[in-house]
Formats: C-alpha cells, structure tokens, sequence
C-alpha cells in the first residue's frame, strides 16, 4: 500500500507499489503456497498472471512433486469474468472461481472449461470458501488482495499471518481502493496484533503480523 493506505490509485492504470525485490519476495512467499486467492475485481482491474516467475522456483515446486505455480482462486458474486483474462489463458495450473449460486450459471457459460466453477452458496463466505479449499488439499493460501477480500479475510478472523508492505508514495485520492473497507476487525486498541519482524527491501518496508496462534507458534 501507499503511504496513505492505499492499494490502488484512482484510475483505471495499474498502480505499481513495490520494487523489484519485493516482487521477488512475493514471487519466493507464492512458492511455498498452495494456491492464491485475488478478487474478481482484481482479476478484471490488474489482469494478475499469479504464476511463479522463478525458473528456479518452479523447478524446485517440480522437484518436490507439485505443480510449477499455485492453484488460482477467485470469487465472484455476479460471474462478471473475461476467459480472457490471464486468469484463465496462462500457466498450466488448476483455477477454480467461487461463485454465488445465482450467479453460477453465468459465471460457467462465461469462463467456459478454462476453470472449474464451484457452487459457493446463496452468498460465499470466506470461511465456506477456505472449508473448500481445504477439502480440495490446499493447506496454505496466499490471498493477495484487493480491498474487499482483505476486508473480508481479516474481518472473518481467518488470516494467520498479514504481510504489509508499504511503498514510499502517498495516493492522496479517496476515490481510491485503500487496503481494508470498513469493519470489525479482530485487532484493535484493546487487542493489538503482534508484529514479528519490520525491515526495508529498497525503498519499501515490510511489516510481518502474526494474527493466529498457529502463526505465533511457527516462531
Ligand atoms: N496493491 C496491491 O497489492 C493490490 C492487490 C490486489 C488488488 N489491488 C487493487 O485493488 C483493487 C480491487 O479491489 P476491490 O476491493 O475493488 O476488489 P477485489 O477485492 O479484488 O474484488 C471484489 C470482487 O470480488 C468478488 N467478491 C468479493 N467478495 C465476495 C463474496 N463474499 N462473494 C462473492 N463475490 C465476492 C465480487 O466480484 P463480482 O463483482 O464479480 O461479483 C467483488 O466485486 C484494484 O484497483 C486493484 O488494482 C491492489
């Protein structure tokens, strides 16, 4: 996010935040996951590969009997998608798009056989989302944004450990998407998250939260 919160600026151009070497950080954390999950606004909005750009990293995924990249996941409640999008055309990987039940018709006429579309429920729930997923073998997702999602994850006490990275820009434009919508969340003045490490990478710095106990006690 910017300095002010922000994910996004406020038109349509992708805003790039982080460096380099963040984005290979975010490339090295993707490795070790299972799937990652975006919203469909994102996938429309930034049109995100989500595949792992390592050759290195693919090949030691390869090595260790999984596919090159993650699985991807996104959630929809209108089916709104583009089998277009990079989404659905690049990396040989399972996709799979949660969505509404009335939307599902929609949603599977539109994307076709490019990704397996699960029946999510009158309206999905992030905790029904992630029960599916488990069932499906995913055991550590990576949800990368955007605000709706975040707000929703975090709000849903379901985030076991929260990576901010905050870019040395403000965005100054509450037209703007910022990093969580409003809610109740979990962490507040009388409940503080616990930050487990702080640091740059260039012109950037990380904060790394752990919001579970299983994350505390991976420590
Ligand atoms: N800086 C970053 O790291 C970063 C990362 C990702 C995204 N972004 C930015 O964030 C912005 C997008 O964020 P956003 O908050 O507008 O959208 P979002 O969270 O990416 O996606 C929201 C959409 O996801 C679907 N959705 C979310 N929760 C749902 C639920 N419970 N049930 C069914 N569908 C659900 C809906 O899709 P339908 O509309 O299809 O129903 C909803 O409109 C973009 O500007 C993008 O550039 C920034």
């Amino acid at each position: 996010m910017s300095i002010d919160g922000y994910l996004a600026g406020a038109t349509a151009d992708r805003l790039v935040l982080s460096n380099d070497e963040d984005f290979d950080r975010v490339d090295a954390v993707r490795s070790g996951c299972d799937a990652i999950l975006v919203g469909a606004e994102t996938v429309r909005k930034d049109n995100p590969r989500l595949l792992i750009r390592s050759d290195v990293r693919r090949n030691t995924r390869k090595a260790r009997g999984v596919p090159p990249s993650p699985v991807k996941v996104t959630v929809t409640a209108t089916g709104r998608l583009d089998p277009g999008a990079r989404f659905f055309t690049m990396g040989d990987v399972e996709k799979l798009v949660y969505c509404a039940s009335p939307a599902l018709a929609e949603a599977r006429h539109r994307v076709g056989t490019s990704a397996t579309v699960v029946d999510g429920g009158p309206s999905v729930t992030m905790q029904r989302l992630t029960t599916d997923l488990h069932a499906r073998g995913i055991g550590r997702l990576m949800v990368e944004g955007g605000a709706g999602v975040h707000t929703q994850f975090l709000t849903g006490d379901l985030v076991d450990e929260l990576h901010l990275v905050v870019a040395p820009f403000f965005v100054g434009d509450s037209r703007a998407r910022r990093f969580v919508g409003d809610g109740r969340f979990p962490w507040h003045p009388a409940r503080r998250a616990e930050l487990i490490d702080a640091g740059p990478i260039g012109d950037v710095v990380l904060l790394r939260y752990a919001l579970s106990d299983r994350c505390r006690e991976r420590q």
